[in-house]
């Protein structure tokens, strides 16, 4: 089962999102993520969210960002948008229907939707940003897990 989290950058949200659900879940899975974008291809993530997810005891560091390619779209089972606009800008990379249903709102897959579709982007924030995004990514990551291993098994 291949899991891919997306977002604007690739260097805040969707790698924490990454590093989070990987450390929950066992081997057979493969946790990857992607932004939208190329600005910060080859970059590592933000130095603020590899010291939040440091803090946490996820370590990120190692990771780098890419942009999303059409390949990852046949390639993924699961692709999780942490926003609106990121939804609708992979969203239009779909060709057929069978890619269109593997891409979902992260924060609707989770369950934790109501009136909130979009994970915040903590870019522009400071560490206390960083440290609710972490939050609020651990605790739909967990809800992510608990739905992906109960249609695995
Ligand atoms: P991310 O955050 O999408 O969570 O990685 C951002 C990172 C960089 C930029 C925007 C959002 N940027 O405009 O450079």
């Amino acid at each position: 089962m291949k899991i891919l989290m997306v977002c604007l950058g690739n260097i805040c949200r969707s790698p924490l999102a990454e590093g989070i659900l990987r450390n929950m879940l066992p081997d057979n899975f493969t946790v990857d993520s992607v932004g939208t974008i190329s600005l910060h291809e080859g970059e590592h993530p933000d130095q603020r969210a590899i010291k939040t997810a440091k803090n946490h005891g996820t370590d990120i560091s190692g990771q780098k960002s890419r942009p999303i390619t059409v390949q990852d779209l046949q390639n993924f089972d699961h692709i999780y948008c942490m926003d609106l606009s990121v939804y609708e800008d992979v969203i239009s990379l779909a060709q057929n229907e069978e890619q269109r249903k593997k891409i979902a709102l992260f924060l609707e897959a989770a369950g934790n939707y109501g009136e909130n579709t979009d994970v915040p982007d903590p870019y522009w924030s400071g560490m206390k940003g960083f440290e609710k995004v972490f939050l609020l990514l651990e605790d739909s990551c967990g809800k992510i897990k608990t739905k992906l291993l109960s249609q695995n098994s």
